[in-house]
């Protein structure tokens, strides 16, 4: 069966692009039937809509309640037949009411080998550590952050002479890789 799933992100979409990208050739088995942002603005929308995907533009601060917003969410993604989340750079912690919807179903990406550098700005908090190596993580997301049960792992060595920005580019482009292939990987599981 051909899954639907949606890829929920709240910034650039660079990931959401290489997702697209691999669905577009065939790499990954399924239709991006929503994608979701939490950020008015942001890069990522207009990448969805170039690319013909269907868009969800939700803020927070417009529901009363956490709950209230991801009901909205939740709704829409039933809505759509969405059988599993992806997120691409969504900078907001998922509550129970999708992990309820989506028990064991939400994936996250994380620039940094967790459990190590969890949170906001991961590539920084490593480069600024001095570690030599560190990397993606790919895993399913519980109510913690970063926390949940881990997928899939690549390292990317830290170089002699790498700025925040070397580091940053080449942890992207592993994800890039990393991503679209561990999640075809789940989907034919
Ligand atoms: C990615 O590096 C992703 O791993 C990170 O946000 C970036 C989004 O880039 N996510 C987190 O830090 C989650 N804690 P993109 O918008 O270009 O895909």
């Amino acid at each position: 069966m051909s899954h639907k799933i949606a890829v929920f992100a709240s910034g650039n979409g660079t990931n959401f692009q290489a997702i697209d990208e691999a669905v577009g050739c065939g790499e990954i088995d399924a239709t991006i039937a929503l994608m979701v942002c939490d950020q008015p603005g942001a890069a990522v929308i207009g990448r969805a809509e170039k690319a013909g995907v269907k868009t969800l533009v939700v803020a927070r601060k417009d529901f009363p309640s956490k709950r209230a917003f991801e009901e909205k969410i939740a709704a829409a993604l039933k809505a759509c037949g969405v059988d599993y989340i992806f997120l691409a750079g969504y900078m907001r912690l998922i509550g129970k009411t999708l992990l309820n919807a989506y028990p064991h179903r939400i994936v996250n990406i994380h620039p940094a080998l967790l459990p190590s550098f969890t949170g906001l700005d991961a590539i920084g908090q490593a480069f600024r550590k001095g570690v030599k190596v560190t990397g993606v993580t790919i895993h399913y997301v519980d109510e913690g952050m970063d926390t949940g049960p881990i997928i899939a792992q690549a390292a990317v060595p830290v170089k002699d002479g790498d700025t925040i920005e070397t580091l940053e580019s080449r942890i992207h482009e592993m994800e890039h890789q990393l991503y679209p292939k561990t999640i075809a990987k789940l989907l034919a599981e």
